[in-house]
């Protein structure tokens, strides 16, 4: 990744090493699978990064890694790849958050400044944030319960759809009715921000065994109906998240929307609604730099970078690292 004079970040090379079709066959990720599947890719990888943007380790200016949170196997790996790198080429170092480089990632095109309102979903977070400025954020609701991604994975399973689960929810919903099934709109209408995913997810199963032995036509219906119930919550969270937004922090310079979740387009359709009704820009990365990316992490360490934000090699890795140490120890471990 290249800063450029107006503020903007060129993304000199891009290498992704997908796990999903290791990880298909268990109908979830595995710990260890995942641990071992960096060791084996990620000198690989960094080369084949290295060689495309036509660079060498001693002509940056810094090296960044993710240092968390996340399966902690994994991130060790490219933590101390990283440090590695940084110690052998004597450059400054970056252990980037990896939340923090999903919530920074929208201003790589160099247009959008602080603050800013963040839906930040995957497949092991969901919150809502004031981005107030790097290192500096405000939590305004996150899950209690389950993320929405993995909710969608859940839904899958029980359904006996593939692994990830939510793009395969969302391409069955579209044949789907989403009236058939009445589902809860958990939380809907609550003062605080927060999500609750288990009650729907309980739900849409106790659906679908009432409709067993599935047809193809009820896994469509059940897929559209649970689609639709996670939209008009995620409506009414940002609703209630912006409100906050505005008494905590003040005006927004737009929303953001952020993490593998992102990718579905009824979800992006009804936060571009909520956008046009609360007259804000929306701004939602292209879906290569939502899901998990080495540019996102890149971009963050060059935000840090230039704020002088160097961290120290004997940094550890952090299975879990809230964005907003306010609320380190408050909710069920979902930083
Ligand atoms: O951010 P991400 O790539 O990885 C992390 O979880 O950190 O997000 C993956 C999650 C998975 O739970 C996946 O099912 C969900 O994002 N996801 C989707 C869609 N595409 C990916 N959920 C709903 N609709 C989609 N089209
Ligand atoms: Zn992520």
């Amino acid at each position: 990744m290249r800063l450029r004079a107006d503020g903007s970040g060129e993304i000199l090379a891009d290498e992704v090493m997908s796990q999903i079709a290791a990880h298909s066959p268990y109908g979830g990720v595995v710990p260890e699978i995942a641990a071992r599947a960096h060791v084996e890719i990620i000198d690989q990888l960094i080369s084949r990064a290295l060689s495309g943007a036509g660079t060498r380790a001693r002509d940056l200016d810094g090296v960044a890694a993710a240092a968390g949170p996340g399966l902690i196997g994994g991130v060790i790996v490219g933590l101390m790849a990283g440090k590695g790198i940084a110690l052998a080429a004597g450059k400054p170092f970056l252990a980037v958050n990896h939340l923090e480089a999903h919530a920074l990632v929208a201003r790589l095109p160099g247009k959008l400044a602080f603050p800013y309102l963040l839906l930040l979903a995957s497949g092991g977070h969901t919150q809502i944030l004031a981005v107030k400025g790097v290192g500096d954020y405000d939590r305004l609701g996150t899950t209690m319960d389950d993320a929405i991604g993995e909710a969608f994975d859940k839904t899958a399973k029980m359904l006996g759809l593939p692994y990830p689960g939510g793009p395969a929810v969302e391409a069955a919903a579209r044949d789907g009715d989403p009236a058939r099934f009445a589902l809860p709109r958990p939380m809907l209408g609550r003062p605080s921000a927060d999500f609750s995913l288990s009650g729907l997810k309980t739900a849409t199963r106790l659906a679908a065994q009432s409709v067993a032995p599935l047809r193809p036509r009820d896994v469509a219906d059940l897929c559209a109906s649970f689609q639709a119930a996670v939209v008009d919550v995620v409506e009414d969270r940002l609703r209630v998240g912006l409100r906050l937004f505005r008494q905590r922090v003040g005006a927004a310079q737009g929303v953001v929307v952020a993490g593998g979740v992102a990718a579905n387009g009824a979800i992006r359709d009804a936060v571009a609604r909520f956008c046009a009704q609360a007259g804000l820009p929306l701004v939602a990365p292209p879906q290569k730099l939502c899901t998990d990316n080495g540019a996102m992490i890149a971009w963050a360490g060059i935000e840090r970078l230039r704020r002088g934000l160097v961290d120290d090699l004997a940094t550890a890795a952090r299975p879990r690292w809230p964005l907003d140490p306010k609320v380190e120890r408050s909710m069920n471990g979902k930083a």
